[in-house]
This record gives C-alpha cells, sequence and structure tokens, in this order.
C-alpha cells in the first residue's frame, strides 16, 4: 500500500507492506526522538499525537496513520524556539538521559491542551503511562507545573 503520512506537517510517501508499526516507520523515516522501549504499549516513549490524539505509535499499524496528521516532539518546538513544556523541562533538570523526555513531553502537552492547570495528582495520572528510570519524576512534575504556569501568564 502506497500512500502519504505527514509528520509534523511534512509529508511523507510510504510503502507499507501490510503489518508494519508506526513506531518503525517513523524511525526508518529518520524521526527517531521517537524512541523505541517496550514496543507493547507500557512505557510511554514511543508517543506520538495522531490528529492530536496521544497514542503509543509500537500499537498502532503505519496503514492506519495514511493520510493523517502526526506531531512528534520536534513538532512542538525546536532547539531555538522550544515550546514551554520544552523549556520547563530545561529549567527544573527534569531531563536526564533524555529517553524519555519526548513522551514525557507530549503525554504533558496532551494534558495541558485539555486541563490547563491540572491538580498534581492530574498530572501524575496524565503521566501514568509514561516511564523515566533516572529522574525519580519530582523534577518532571515540577516541570509540568512551571509549563502550566507560564503558559497561564503568556495567556
Ligand atoms: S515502546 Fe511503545 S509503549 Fe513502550
Ligand atoms: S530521563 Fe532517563 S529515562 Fe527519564
Amino acid at each position: 500500500m502506497r500512500g502519504k503520512i505527514y509528520i509534523n506537517g511534512l509529508p511523507a510517501e510510504v510503502d507499507l507492506q501490510g503489518g508494519e508499526l508506526l513506531l518503525d516507520v517513523l524511525r526508518a523515516l529518520g524521526y527517531t526522538e521517537v524512541k523505541e522501549g517496550c514496543r507493547e504499549g507500557a512505557c510511554g516513549s514511543c508517543l506520538v499525537l495522531l490528529d492530536g490524539v496521544l497514542v503509543n505509535s509500537c500499537q498502532v499499524l503505519a496503514a492506519s496513520a495514511v493520510d493523517r496528521q502526526i506531531t512528534t516532539v520536534k513538532g512542538l518546538g525546536t532547539i531555538h524556539e522550544p515550546h514551554p513544556i520544552q523549556q520547563a523541562f530545561v529549567d527544573t533538570g527534569a531531563v536526564q538521559c533524555g529517553f524519555c523526555t519526548p513522551g514525557m513531553i507530549l503525554a504533558a502537552f496532551s494534558l495541558l491542551k485539555k486541563n490547563p492547570h491540572p491538580e498534581q495528582q492530574e498530572i501524575r495520572r496524565a503521566l501514568d503511562g509514561n516511564l523515566c528510570r533516572c529522574t525519580g519524576y519530582v523534577k518532571i512534575i515540577e516541570a509540568v507545573k512551571l509549563a502550566a504556569e507560564r503558559m497561564a501568564s503568556d495567556g
């Protein structure tokens, strides 16, 4: 099956044989910010937004993404123009090895879109499907709170 998927606003031609996972197709196209962890839907490192909805890309067939919009963490902001969530992760020291960070940031983005003023428990729940082996989660939760404050004050 040939078709186009749209990644961070850019079209990519894909030739799919059948059962390829979206995770593998994205990484083969060079979107290696989408991390490969468990491949079982349990770690959140492969999260992307598919038409704005958070999905574990290891659990999605690439064929189902044809003609749809995918956003990876690089679609939110760049190193020169970071999204406030990305900046807050840096400012609070919430990034150590960085493997979990793309998924964490996308999960936080999805939360703040629905709930711009989350309570601590709501942040914890939203990040429940994301594993981090380095930070102990405290700084990650601080980062999401800081991003929420900054985004609220920026209007
Ligand atoms: S690699 Fe997809 S959830 Fe772990
Ligand atoms: S910063 Fe290393 S896994 Fe989270």
